[in-house]
């Protein structure tokens, strides 16, 4: 066995009401010049959170985007810059995380995030903007957030289509990480207890979006899922996912939950051992199929045409994610993963390839 592991540098604070230690944290970290970043949606459902910094609190950026684009994180540093803060709490998902990871990358002040969906990107050293219709990403250790705050109390009104297809991000992570290039036992560890806790977190919490026990499981998951990209990488899944996020405006959450089961089916004859892990994890005889009907279970988007893509994109689309796949267990080809666009296109029951 040969694999290399180097630990994710990032301190978890978990649990019920953790949100309230925002303050405790930001101290042990030596800083006390706090700016918030969110969303205008979130600034009402975190007052509470904010403040409990009281003056510590010197700005507030409440314009964050989904797909972070470039003037909106530039629009965040200036006012950080403004505000002389010497800290960014970023609170919400992965466009609001992106915003954190910006200004940490350009001014090596910390971040914290204070996570409201389960979706991994603070424990990753991935950061990613758009730059007018394209997904830039690259990798840094230090924009991974030094402390996170993961409080299930938070994450209880989010809608079921949030919570479904932000959970099917976080569920892809782990699946992928089974068969991206680093994998190892340890990453293989996280990502079968991710697999685990997502999928009957995510049962739960749509049936009662008040289940704390549920949301907490999701939001387990979640951070587990952030460790799995760090420590194994992404495959054509991601590639892809990011290709449907750039270039053809679908979000995150909704392209992971279409794709997924297409993208395991593409992998199916190649990584056998990973499908194994997938199929004990999630209690199914099939990897693919398992999850495309979890995917029905919990009611996320099940075909690339449901979310508004043209079919006549799918050329493009199998042509960009070529070009950006360094990496899968089976090699990516135009005609495969155009052929693989198609019955994500249609929302087909996956035929596994060869
Ligand atoms: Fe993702």
């Amino acid at each position: 066995m040969q694999f290399e592991y180097t630990p994710v540098p990032n301190k978890a604070v978990f649990g019920e009401n953790s949100a309230l230690k925002l303050k405790q944290e930001v101290l042990a970290l030596g800083r006390s010049r706090v700016m918030i970043a969110c969303t205008k949606g979130m600034v009402g459902r975190v007052q509470h959170v904010i403040n409990e910094l009281g003056d510590m609190c010197v700005g507030i950026f409440d314009g964050a985007e989904p797909h972070c684009p470039e003037r909106v994180a530039m629009a965040a540093l200036d006012l950080f810059k403004e505000k002389n803060a010497d800290i960014v709490v970023a609170i919400g998902g992965g466009s609001t995380i992106g915003i954190g990871k910006a200004i940490t990358l350009r001014t090596d002040c910390p971040n914290i995030v204070v996570a409201t969906t389960p979706c991994g990107s603070e424990s990753t050293p991935i950061y990613g903007m758009l730059i007018g219709n394209h997904k830039k990403t690259g990798r840094d250790r230090k924009v991974i957030a030094s402390t996170t705050i993961y409080d299930p109390v938070l994450t209880t009104t989010m809608s079921a289509h949030h919570t479904g297809t932000i959970g099917m991000n976080s569920l892809a992570h782990c699946v992928e990480a089974l068969y991206a290039q680093k994998t190892s036992p340890i990453s293989d560890l996280f990502a079968h207890e991710g697999i685990h806790a997502l999928t009957a977190g995510l049962r739960g919490s749509i049936k009662n979006p008040n289940d704390l026990k549920a949301r907490e499981q999701v939001l387990y998951g979640g951070m587990l899922s952030g460790y799995c990209v760090t420590l194994a990488g992404i495959a054509i899944h991601h590639k892809l996912c990011h290709v449907l996020g750039g270039h053809h405006g679908i979000p995150h959450g909704e392209s992971n939950s279409v794709a997924l089961p297409y993208a395991v089916a593409y992998n199916e004859g190649a990584a056998p051992e990973a499908m194994e892990h997938i199929m004990k994890a999630m209690g199914t005889t099939s990897a693919s199929g398992g999850i495309y009907d979890f995917a029905s279970e919990i009611n996320v988007p099940k075909s690339l045409k449901e979310l508004g893509m043209k079919e006549s994109d799918l050329d493009i689309a199998a042509e960009e994610t070529v070009q950006t796949t360094p990496y899968n267990p089976k090699p990516v080809d135009v005609k495969s993963v155009r052929e693989m666009l198609q019955q994500a296109y249609e929302g087909i029951r996956p035929v596994p390839f060869k």
